[in-house]
């Protein structure tokens, strides 16, 4: 080919039309669906060559973000050739023949026409279909979405004693032509004889919204549609992924050596984190990648809210109990469930980290004569932002570290559920909670929805189970019988569970994946 010929395929290939253009993407999300397997963790083994962090923008150069730091290389025991060509050959068509079309119709009308559409027979045969829960149907329920599901974790207490969802800094970034702004805040109230938490009043660009007001209905649309670009654009993917899963799995090599205890009880929630990193942030945040053709941002737009909310992490989400008081919740006057089944979770990793790290640490002064957990806790701190004080204190002790291992397992086992397969439920109802909101009062684009669809759909890949048997990972009989108490636990956990009324936004042990790799 010559360069001459460059642009006339290029013509050529803008000219093909949406349904083989459809077709042709609906098969490369169904592939990669198909072909995944879950990841058999191996046991570690001898020490490779530290990583070192640099900078986001010198591993992704399309990528402006300076701020964020990252591996410099993919570990050997995790590159898969086979993957990585894939996302390299799924990036290249992003710009050859694009899942994006100018000029197409709206999605249907009717949510279940539009989803029959986009999610085909053979999306279905892979994994079942989005179910429309009940706080979506009729009247749309944010006081009850405001403390069950996944925004659960947005609700503060505001000074004068109300609640809110403060979205309002989201109106300093650019977002996409003839789209509404998600700058915005929700205000909501107890309600004490219900014991349940009502939506009042949403500031947003249709003005100070009442449920009386006639905008009350596209205000609370308009506040869906904020609060899950941030799930999924800030704390699933910059927070989950790159501010914290980076980190800890670099750190955990380099400080924690194949056979120190602590590798082999962090080992299931890491391995493969850096390999998983490098090629989702690709397909994800490329120019015409998912995150800047679905949701509501310009890629520059985008960019600039990934450096500026890195920068604001506070690791304290990663401590359900914690940060509850820290939003004043502590003792709210209505009900919090998911904060209660998240805590749940939470002390059945906390317990297991406690009595993991008794069996090889005697007291605080003997946790700090081991140079290598030193040497971690301080890698940690530099590396996530605003570091890891609320865990580390001004001193190590064998109390904090455990707190510290429980938030960074509960991180790549509930918190990466909630904020991805978790949104399964939630972000196909475009009516309800769209990822766009027009100006014009149009739905969402064809392409945009099924572009939606399939990356959610390939979020739902199969991993690493957490109730799985990892005591083969155990350096003695002792640890060994801990990870089996541990298992023992989440299953009565799950048993416990399972005897309440069954509901979509809670979180089950048996749904849980070990760690948060692609
Ligand atoms: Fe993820």
């Amino acid at each position: 080919m010559t360069g001459e010929d460059a642009p006339a395929i290029s013509r050529e290939l803008a000219m093909i039309p949406w349904g083989l253009r459809r077709r042709l993407w609906n098969l490369i999300a169904i592939s990669k669906y198909r072909a995944n397997r879950p990841v058999a963790i191996p046991v570690p083994v001898g020490n490779d060559r530290p990583i070192t962090d640099v900078s986001f923008v010198s591993q992704f150069p399309g990528i402006p973000i300076h701020n964020i730091r990252v591996a410099d290389r993919v570990p050997a025991d995790e590159a898969s050739r086979l993957k990585y060509y894939f996302y390299e050959f799924q990036v290249a068509m992003y710009r050859l023949l694009p899942p994006m079309q100018p000029g197409l119709p709206d999605m249907a009308e009717n949510p279940d026409q539009a989803l029959f559409e986009a999610y085909t027979p053979a999306h279905r045969r892979c994994f079942p279909v989005p179910v429309l829960p009940p706080e979506y149907q009729g009247e749309v329920d944010l006081g009850f979405l405001a403390v069950a599901g996944p925004y659960a974790g947005y609700l503060e207490r505001t000074p004068d004693g109300d609640y809110q969802w403060d979205l309002r800094q989201l109106a300093r970034y650019e977002h996409h032509d003839g789209l509404r702004s998600l700058g915005l805040r929700v205000l909501f109230r107890s309600n004490e004889p219900t014991s349940k938490l009502e939506a009042v009043r949403i500031d947003c660009e249709l003005g100070s919204c009442q449920p009386t007001d006639l905008t009350w209905g596209p205000a609370k649309q308009l506040a869906l549609c904020a609060v899950t670009n941030h799930v999924s654009l800030v704390r699933h993917f910059n927070w989950v992924h790159l501010a914290v899963g980076g980190p800890f799995a670099l750190a955990t090599r380099n400080c924690l050596d194949a056979r120190h205890p602590l590798r082999r009880l962090l080992w299931p929630h890491m391995f493969g984190t850096q390999y998983s990193n490098q090629i989702v942030t690709k397909g994800q945040m490329a120019k015409g990648g998912d995150f800047e053709t679905v949701f509501s941002f310009t890629h520059t737009g985008m960019c600039e809210l990934f450096e500026d909310s890195y920068q604001a992490y506070d690791i304290t989400v990663l401590d359900p109990e914690r940060d509850a008081e820290r939003r004043g919740l502590g003792c709210a006057g209505f009900d919090t469930p998911s904060l209660s089944n998240q805590r749940a979770i939470f002390d059945v990793l906390h317990a297991h980290a406690a009595r993991y790290l008794a069996l090889y640490y005697s007291s605080d002064q003997d946790l700090r004569t081991d140079a290598s957990v030193v040497n971690w806790l301080t890698l940690l701190d530099r590396l996530i932002p605003n570091g890891i004080r609320v865990f580390r204190g001004d001193e190590i002790t064998i109390a904090g570290t455990a707190r510290l291992i429980a938030a960074l397992s509960y991180l790549a086992t509930v918190q990466h559920d909630v904020l991805g397969t978790g949104l399964w439920n939630y972000q196909m109802w475009s009516r309800v909670q769209p990822v766009r909101v027009y100006k014009n009062g149009r739905r969402t684009p064809v392409d945009v929805y099924q572009r939606l669809v399939n990356a959610n759909f390939n979020l739902n890949v199969k991993r690493a189970a957490l109730m799985q048997d990892f005591g083969y990972l155990a350096l003695d009989a002792q640890a060994a019988a801990e990870f089996r108490t541990f298992q023992q636990e989440l299953a009565n956990l799950q048993t416990r569970l399972s005897q309440e009324p069954f509901a979509h936004w809670k979180v089950y042990p048996t749904m849980l994946e070990a760690n948060i790799n692609a």
